[in-house]
């Protein structure tokens, strides 16, 4: 069933967070590791001695490569039970916050305009309303300071709403979708108190978001799926050919 994405707020991952630290593991899952987390530090770009934020951190597999960088990393996240293991397994590469990334705590680890940097690596699909996270990070950002955003691509990647065709006459895998203008907040997870949720917006939503917040939008890079073993030419043609994640990055306006 899908919902009005207006009557949805976000929710933590809490009653899915045992599955999604198994899922992800200590150093992030396969997409993590070989396209996500790669994608988020070029646009991101962490340098030594910089102070960075991860807005929806979950289990914090983010804090290790930005640590390597040398920078200073806190991660956010409205689950308990995803920030003690963070806590637990990345304690060392960062600081942990339970909070609500729409509506940031006041924090001594959370200085407002006090962070060169901060990121949603693969959560801002998950948090609602949008505009008040992009706001909550603006606001923790020092004058010039960058946001980076991963997220599946918005264009092509919609929950629910599309998949795969084979154009049998054309000898042609294709992308099919059958809705993308349209916000939803699409149920993705079900669990004993509830559900889940996606949140789609077009690429619109996020690109104005930035602009009332007070940022601009400097890149943007759009990369297609991993190649699978076996897999034939139409599949690597169609892989390669539709993104599978959106990057964007954003400067705070002086
Ligand atoms: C798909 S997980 C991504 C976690 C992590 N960035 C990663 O790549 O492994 C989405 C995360 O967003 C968090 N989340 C959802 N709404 C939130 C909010 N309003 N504030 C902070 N975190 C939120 C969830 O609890 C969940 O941990």
């Amino acid at each position: 069933m899908k919902r009005n994405i207006n009557r949805a707020r976000s929710q933590s991952w809490d009653a899915v967070a045992h599955w999604y630290a198994g899922w992800t593991g200590t150093n992030g899952s396969r997409y993590h590791r070989t396209l996500a987390v790669p994608l988020l530090l070029e646009m991101l770009d962490p340098q030594a001695g910089e102070h960075i934020a991860d807005l929806g951190c979950g289990p914090g597999i983010l804090a290790p490569p930005i640590a390597e960088r040398g920078a200073r990393f806190v991660g956010v996240d409205l689950s308990p039970r995803l920030i003690a293991e963070a806590r637990k397994i990345h304690g060392r590469s960062g600081r942990f916050l339970v909070g609500d990334a729409t509506h940031l705590p006041v924090h001594v680890e959370l200085p407002m305009g006090g962070f060169d940097g901060a990121c949603f690596l693969l959560s801002i699909q998950d948090i609602n309303p949008l505009d008040a996270a992009i706001a909550s990070a603006a606001r923790l950002l020092k004058p010039g300071g960058r946001l980076a955003i991963v997220m599946l691509h918005p264009c092509f990647r919609v929950p629910r709403q599309s998949g795969w065709g084979w154009d049998e006459g054309r000898g042609l895998k294709f992308r099919r979708l059958d809705s993308y203008l349209t916000p939803l907040a699409v149920p993705m997870q079900s669990h004993g108190s509830g559900t889940t949720r996606s949140y789609h917006r077009p690429l619109g939503a996020y690109v104005n978001a930035l602009s009332m917040a007070g940022m601009a939008l400097t890149g943007i890079r759009e990369i297609g799926d991993l190649p699978m073993q076996g897999e034939s030419k139409a599949d690597r043609r169609a892989a390669g050919e539709f993104p599978l994640f959106l990057g964007l990055k954003a400067v705070k306006l002086g």
